[in-house]
């Protein structure tokens, strides 16, 4: 195979099917660079010049997956085979880490963009930063695995670093870019603070309740699958007598069955857990929105971010 890693990398962007032929596959939603170079424009910048920080922002996002399906032993991701059900894990480990020198080299474009070593050195920085506190999060959203005493301070604390730092960093570093006063630039990295929870919270509710033929998942994988997601914290939060000692006994067993996740279901549908975890969403799509009541946005931009938010409430994979 001439392409050595390579043919991993296009693999798992979507690119190139298991033989190295280009083809049209499901791709991801982009989400972190669309960010930064919304973040950019909105400032006053040219795209061109937060090309290389969203450029990076999505290759850490891909590295993060492939180590992640490791990790999580998924088999499926965009309704295909994971990078190390395909090649084994050892490859995709290497897939992961050239996929993250990538990044980085992508960075050293920076300066190439007119942009100055000051700044470039800055972004440089803020991504290494938010690169570091998504893998902390990693680490301790496994650490959390099989646990029955997470506490939702404990999991919204994890999530806003597993998933929180590249949102904030890609608004933070897509306004730095753009030029955007001290100011703007907090309020964006806000912005991207509630983001990353209405996303990730919405994920959330997707691997539990997600239509299986939009995630690619089957209904209630994530507690088969005994994650520590969300719903599933707060339930236990909130469960008392027999609801209580069922989701324990569920999460302390071995495997979990069909009917375990069925039971586990309705205790949830009981503690009405679907309706508060919607709830969560609703009001961090609503604060996304108001960090950015005191930034100048033009109409067009001020729309695309209330439809970005709109689509991560209503996203069905
Ligand atoms: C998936 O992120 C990983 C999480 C942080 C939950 P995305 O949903 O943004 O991944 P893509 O769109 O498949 O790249
Ligand atoms: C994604 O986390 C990995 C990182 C953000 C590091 P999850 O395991 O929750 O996401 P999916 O469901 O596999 O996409
Ligand atoms: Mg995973
Ligand atoms: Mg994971």
């Amino acid at each position: 195979d001439g392409y050595g890693a390579y043919h991993l990398l296009r693999y798992s962007m979507g690119w190139a099917d298991a033989e190295g032929n280009a083809i049209v596959a499901t791709e991801g939603k982009a989400l972190r660079p669309t960010l930064c170079l919304f973040a950019c424009e909105a400032a006053g910048g040219t795209l061109e010049r937060a090309m290389p920080a969203a450029v990076s922002l999505e290759l850490v996002h891909n590295f993060s997956l492939i180590h992640d399906d490791v990790q999580d032993r998924d088999e499926t991701r965009h309704h295909r085979p994971t990078v190390w059900a395909t090649w084994g894990d050892a490859k995709a480990l290497v897939a992961g880490n050239v996929m993250n020198l990538v990044a980085d080299a992508s960075l050293a474009e920076l300066v190439q963009k007119s942009v100055s070593f000051e700044d470039a050195n800055r972004v440089a920085g803020l991504l290494t930063q938010a690169y570091l506190e998504m893998i902390e999060g990693q680490y301790l959203d496994l650490s959390y695995e099989g646990r029955s005493d997470v506490g939702m301070r404990a999991y919204l604390g994890m999530i806003s670093k597993k998933t929180g730092a590249l949102f904030r960093c890609a608004l933070n570093v897509g306004a730095l870019l753009g030029g955007a006063d001290p100011s703007t630039v907090k309020a964006f990295d806000e912005c991207g603070r509630h983001l990353g929870f209405a996303f990730q919270i919405r994920d959330d509710v997707l691997g539990i309740w997600g239509d299986g033929v939009a995630t690619g998942k089957p209904v209630g994988a994530d507690v088969r699958r005994k994650k520590n997601s969300l719903p599933i914290v707060y339930a236990m939060a909130k469960a008392r007598g027999t609801d209580a000692s069922l989701l324990k006994t569920v999460y302390s067993s071995e495997t979990i069955d069909d009917e375990a996740v069925d039971s586990v279901l309705q205790t949830m549908d009981r503690l009405e857990v679907k309706e508060y975890t919607e709830d969560l969403v609703a009001e961090h799509c609503d604060a996304t929105l108001s960090t950015l009541d005191d930034v100048k946005l033009s109409p067009e931009d001020r729309k695309d971010i209330e439809e970005l938010c709109h689509f991560l409430s209503v996203r069905q994979h």
